[in-house]
């Protein structure tokens, strides 16, 4: 075995040492585990996130109504109706994300069990946060950051994220594309027996379980209804579980949950050709699609983020409608705020026109900009990088070659994704770990769970792929 084989066979006893979790006790069939079980074992109510959240500066945002989006998003959609749209203003956060309630669990779950640093690989925002809040509870930081092709070249956004993170005094390893992220991770969480600050173990996804909450309370309490919608930016799928669970815990039942993602369809997010080619380091369908149809392939061995439990719909915007919504925030709203955000913002401006006037869309995070993170040097990068750019409809673009700013609010829409498409796919990918072609009950139920498909439908998928109930 060479060193790489060596370190990846010990993974099992790295993350056990260095998240707590025994997760193979939560492992009951043979593609299942008990997920519900998993998540209520972490130990913190909702109330305890609460006030941990409350002593670190994390959480109770502003909602901010977006009055004159709200105007021109009636005055282009086709029966002059669109729903009011709200902000969940997340950059007031300590590090100026919702990243902050993520790492806030984690890291204060690492100071009571005494550990005496955290590690995170990120690719940025999350990094800043465990950085931050490490801080406030006294603990060292180490933060693995995927930043570059193997020239060394790094988009001004990720490079910005990694500068915040040096700014909170952690240290930060600037990784290349590719496998090397895991690897360098395993390493330093067992030469430092810090504590794994993973993005997708249940204590960072406990951690957002409050912004859901928030929500829904805000709603009720200061509009006297329950909003219609909730868009949520979704990559690695921890946002979007974590706020539909906390919107679930409050009663919420008629709240749709809709991610949104930036359309990077064609790009490889593995390909060092295509890093530098995408301009949007994060809320990508890069990350949205894989992790959504197979959430194990993160960094603990069983990812407390499950989107397909809880999404009800799932749509892509392009990278031009994106950044024409970063300016239109800061132009029409007077809030400059940062890409991730304003993702789920553009969606939340097609979507708001299907809507009627009185309904309520909460978009459920902003998040902070400036220096690297503003479109101004994004752009710039994509020129270099030989990306066209130009103002037209966004309908054409294509990924990796250009980049439309609409010529007209008219033009924004959303694409939907094929939901069936991504639980059948979720499905199949799950079937890998079964040797024999026959599952169990157990792991019927829990394909049933994951997907929110009908058993029915899951039993058709089940025979399309000669799988058979023992
Ligand atoms: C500000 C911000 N919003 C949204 C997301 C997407 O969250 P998730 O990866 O949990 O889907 C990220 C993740 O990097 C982020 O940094």
């Amino acid at each position: 075995m060479n060193k790489y084989e060596e370190l990846m066979a010990r993974k099992n006893e790295i993350m056990l040492k260095s998240v707590g979790i025994d997760y193979d006790k939560y492992e009951d069939g043979k593609l299942s585990f008990n997920y519900e079980k998993l998540m209520e074992d972490i130990g913190y109510s909702l109330e305890e996130i609460e006030s941990i959240q409350k002593e670190a500066g994390v959480g109770n945002t502003p909602l901010l109504e977006l009055r004159n989006i709200t105007k021109l998003a009636r005055k282009v959609s086709k029966t002059g109706k669109a729903a009011r749209i709200f902000v969940k203003d997340e950059s007031c956060n300590p590090s100026g994300s919702f990243k902050d309630r993520r790492a806030s669990v984690s890291v204060y779950d690492a100071m009571k069990r005494g550990y005496k640093g955290v590690a995170a690989a990120t690719s940025g925002n999350y990094g800043a946060a465990v950085a931050s809040q490490a801080n406030i509870r006294g603990l060292r930081c180490i933060i693995a950051n995927e930043c570059y092709d193997s020239k060394k070249i790094g988009q001004p956004e990720i490079l910005e994220k990694g500068r915040k993170c040096e700014g909170y005094g952690s240290e930060v390893l600037r990784l290349t594309v590719g496998p090397e992220l895991f690897y360098t991770f395993l390493k330093i969480l067992e030469e430092t027996g810090y504590y794994n600050a993973s993005l997708y173990s249940t204590y960072g996804i406990a951690g957002i379980e409050t912004l859901g909450k928030e929500i829904v309370k805000e709603c009720r309490e200061a509009l006297g209804k329950e909003p219609a919608s909730i868009i949520v930016t979704h990559a690695g799928g921890g946002n979007t579980t974590g706020t539909a669970r906390g919107v679930i815990k409050t009663g919420a039942k008629d709240t749709k949950i809709i991610g949104a993602s930036v359309d990077l369809s064609g790009l490889h997010m593995a390909s060092d050709i295509d890093f530098n080619k995408k301009s949007f380091t994060t809320g990508h369908t890069g990350f949205g699609i894989p992790f959504m149809t197979n959430p194990d392939r993160s960094d603990v061995p069983r990812s407390a983020a499950r989107p397909l439990r809880y999404l009800d719909r799932y749509v892509t915007i392009s990278q031009g409608e994106v950044f024409w919504m970063t300016e239109l925030l800061a132009q029409l709203e007077g809030l400059e705020r940062g890409p991730a955000g304003n993702t789920s913002l553009a969606a939340a401006f097609a979507i708001a026109q299907e809507y009627d006037n009185e309904e309520i869309l909460v978009v459920q995070e902003t998040e902070y900009t400036g220096a690297g993170k503003h479109l101004i040097p994004q752009l710039n990068f994509a020129k270099k990088n030989g990306i066209e750019i130009f103002v037209g409809n966004p309908m054409d673009q294509i990924p990796g070659k250009n980049i439309i700013l609409p010529s007209h609010p008219e033009l924004v829409s959303v694409k939907d994704m094929d939901m069936d498409h991504l639980r059948n796919s979720y499905i199949k990918n799950s079937l890998k770990k079964v040797a024999d072609n026959k599952i169990q009950d157990i792991d019927f139920d829990f394909l049933v769970d994951e997907t929110k498909l009908s058993r029915k439908d899951v039993m058709k998928i089940l025979k399309e792929n000669n799988i058979q109930i023992e």
